[in-house]
C-alpha cells in the first residue's frame, strides 16, 4: 500500500503542489514597448532598484520551475544578458508578432518536457512568489485549461478586461478583450487581465495554431487564446489578486513611476518593520539588497543604493547618498555625503559635504569633515581629517591629524603613486605631499610645505619659502602712490581745455 504524504497548512502554502518537473516558466520580454517612449527596450528600464525583468526572472527562479525562459527580441542580447546569471534561458522572438506568437516561439523551447507553463509578463515585475504559487495551485485545484490572473482596478485603462461567464463569484472566463476592441457595456468592466497565466499545455498547443492577427495591432495575442479554450468546451478560470498593485504594468513613464514608488514603498514597510527609523520615509530611497540594522535612523532625500549595508545605530543625515558600501554599527554620516564602494568603521563620523570615492576605508572612530574627499585609502584609527583635503593612495596611521587643506598629489601625470603617512603624524594646513612619499610615526609637517622627501621618524618638516619682514613698506608705498596721482592731475587741465574747444552735439529740440 502506498502511504499519501499529509501535509500541513503551512507546507502546502509554501509549495506549488506542481511537481517542479511538470511545469515551465515563461517570461514575456520580447516588445520594445512603444508607449515608453525610448531607445532601450521596455524590460531593461529599472524599477525598485533592478531592471524589470531582472525583477520577474528572480520571482520565477524561485518557484522551483524545471526551466524558466524568456521570450526576447528587442534588444535581445542585453535582455539575455540581464537574466542568464539568474539561470533564465533567453529564447528568440524575431519578428514580433504578438503576445500569442511568443508563446509559439516558446513551444519550440519547451518541447514535451513539461505539463504546465506559468507565463508571466515581463513588465509587470511587482507580483509576488506566493501569489504565483497560489494561482498553480488554483489551477490545479481547479481541472481547468487555463487559469489568469485578474484584478480589479479602479482605473482598467490600457488593460485587457475579462469577461466572466456569468456575475457569480469564481464564474469561470469567457474571454479578454482588449482595450483597443471594447465596446458598449464592456467598458464598465473593472476586472483586468494581468497577463499572468497558468496553462495546461496540451490544451494550449492547438489553440495557439488557431491564433488570427484580426486586431489593431495586425498581432497575434494570447488573450484570444482564452476564447478559444472556452469555445472549446475547456475550463478557464481567474483568480483575482488579492493585492491589485502587484498586477502594475510600465507601459507609459508614468506607469514605471508608480511600480517604482510600490517597490519603494515595500523595502522602506520591510525595513521599518525591522527597527529602522525614518523621517519623511517617502523621500528615502532604499535599493533592494540593501540592509540596515535596528535603531538606525534615516533622515530625508537620503538613498541607500546597490549593496549597501549599514548597522545598528547609525544615523545617516539628510541628502547622503551611499553606494555599495559597508557602514559598522554607529556611524554617522552628517548632511550631504556622497559615498561609493567604502568601508566606515564603528564610530566613524562623516562630513558633512564629504565625498569617499571607491576603496576609502575608515577605521574606527576616524573623522572625515567637510569638502574632504578619501580615494583607495586607508584611514587608520582615530585619524581627523576634517577639512577641504585630497587623501588619494594613502595611507595614514592612527590618531595622525590631516590639517585643512592637505593634498596627497598621488598623480604624476603617468602613474598613480602611494602616500605613506605613518602613526600620530602632524600634517600642518595647506601641505602637499608629492607621492611616492613617505613620513614616519610622531613627524610633523609645517604648513604651507611642498613635502617631497622622505620626512623621518619624529622629525619637522619645513619646505616653503623663508618669509621676509620689511618694516615701513605700507607708508612708503602709499606716499608713491599719491605723488603719481597728484603729477597726473597737474597734467589733466590742459588735456580738459583740449576737449572744451571739440563742437558739442546739438541737443534735440524741444516741442
Ligand atoms: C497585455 C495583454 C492585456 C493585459 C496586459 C497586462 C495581450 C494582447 N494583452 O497587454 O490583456 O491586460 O498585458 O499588463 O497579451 N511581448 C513579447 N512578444 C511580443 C509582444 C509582447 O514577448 O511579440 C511581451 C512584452 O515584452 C511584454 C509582454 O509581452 O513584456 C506584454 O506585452 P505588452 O505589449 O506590454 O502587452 P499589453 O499591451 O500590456
Ligand atoms: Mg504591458
Amino acid at each position: 500500500m502506498r502511504h499519501s504524504v499529509v501535509k500541513t497548512p503551512a507546507e502546502s502554502e509554501n509549495s506549488t503542489a506542481m511537481a517542479s518537473s511538470d511545469f515551465v516558466v515563461v517570461i514575456l520580454a520580447a516588445g520594445k514597448g512603444t508607449r515608453l517612449r525610448s531607445s532601450r527596450a521596455k524590460v531593461l528600464h529599472r524599477a525598485g532598484g533592478r531592471t524589470l525583468v531582472e525583477h520577474v526572472a528572480r520571482t520565477s527562479r524561485s518557484l522551483g520551475a524545471r526551466a524558466v525562459f524568456a521570450i526576447v527580441g528587442h534588444q535581445a542580447d542585453e535582455v539575455t544578458t540581464a537574466v542568464a546569471p539568474l539561470g533564465v534561458r533567453g529564447v528568440l522572438q524575431q519578428p514580433q508578432r504578438g503576445t500569442g506568437h511568443a508563446m509559439l516561439v516558446a513551444r519550440r523551447a519547451i518541447g514535451s518536457r513539461a505539463k504546465y507553463a506559468l507565463v508571466v509578463p515581463g513588465d509587470a515585475p511587482l507580483v509576488r512568489a506566493e501569489t504565483l504559487r497560489g494561482l498553480m495551485r488554483a489551477h490545479q485545484a481547479g481541472s481547468a485549461a487555463a487559469t489568469l490572473l485578474s484584478a480589479h482596478l479602479a482605473d482598467p485603462t490600457g488593460y485587457g478586461r475579462i469577461v466572466r461567464k456569468h456575475d457569480a463569484p469564481g464564474a469561470p472566463v469567457q474571454a479578454i478583450v482588449e482595450e483597443s476592441a471594447l465596446s458598449g457595456e464592456l467598458r464598465g468592466i473593472t476586472e483586468i487581465n494581468s497577463s499572468i497565466y497558468c496553462f495546461t499545455l496540451a490544451k494550449l498547443w492547438p489553440c495557439l495554431a488557431q491564433l488570427r492577427p484580426d486586431n489593431l495591432h495586425r498581432e497575434l495575442y494570447l488573450t484570444d487564446a482564452i476564447a478559444l479554450l472556452n469555445q472549446q468546451g475547456e475550463t478557464v478560470l481567474a483568480q483575482v489578486a488579492a493585492d491589485p498593485q502587484e498586477v502594475l504594468g510600465c507601459n507609459t513613464r508614468a506607469e514605471l513611476a508608480e511600480v517604482d514608488r510600490v517597490f519603494r514603498e515595500r523595502k522602506r514597510a520591510a525595513l521599518m518593520e525591522a527597527g529602522v527609523t525614518f523621517q519623511l520615509p517617502e523621500s528615502v530611497l532604499i535599493d533592494p539588497e540593501v540592509e540596515v540594522g535596528s535603531d538606525t535612523v534615516l533622515e530625508p532625500g537620503v538613498q541607500l543604493l546597490g549593496k549597501t549595508r549599514v548597522g545598528r545605530g547609525c544615523t545617516i543625515r539628510v541628502g547622503s547618498v551611499i553606494s555599495d558600501s559597508l557602514l559598522a554599527d554607529n556611524v554617522v554620516v552628517e548632511p550631504y555625503c556622497v559615498v561609493a564602494a567604502s568601508r566606515l568603521a564603528p564610530g566613524v563620523v562623516l562630513g558633512p559635504f564629504a565625498r569617499l570615492r571607491p576603496g576609502a576605508d575608515l577605521r574606527a572612530g576616524a573623522h572625515v569633515g567637510n569638502f574632504v574627499e578619501v580615494k583607495k585609502s586607508v584611514l587608520e584609527e582615530g585619524v581627523k581629517a576634517m577639512h577641504l583635503s585630497y587623501l588619494g593612495d594613502a595611507r595614514v596611521g592612527r590618531e595622525s591629524n590631516i590639517g585643512a587643506g592637505t593634498i596627497t598629489c598621488n598623480y604624476d601625470g603617468f602613474r598613480k603613486l602611494p602616500t605613506t603617512i605613518g602613526k600620530r603624524v602632524f600634517v600642518g594646513s595647506d601641505a602637499t605631499l608629492v607621492a611616492p612619499i613617505k613620513v614616519d610615526d610622531g613627524a610633523y609637517i609645517a604648513a604651507g610645505s611642498t613635502i617631497t622627501d622622505k620626512v623621518p621618524r619624529g622629525a619637522l618638516a619645513i619646505a616653503r619659502g623663508r618669509q621676509a619682514n620689511k618694516p615701513g613698506w605700507v607708508a612708503k608705498r602709499r606716499k608713491e602712490i599719491a605723488a603719481a596721482e597728484a603729477a597726473r592731475a597737474r597734467s589733466k587741465p590742459r588735456r580738459k581745455a583740449a576737449a572744451s574747444r571739440k563742437p558739442r552735439k546739438p541737443s534735440r529740440p524741444r516741442r
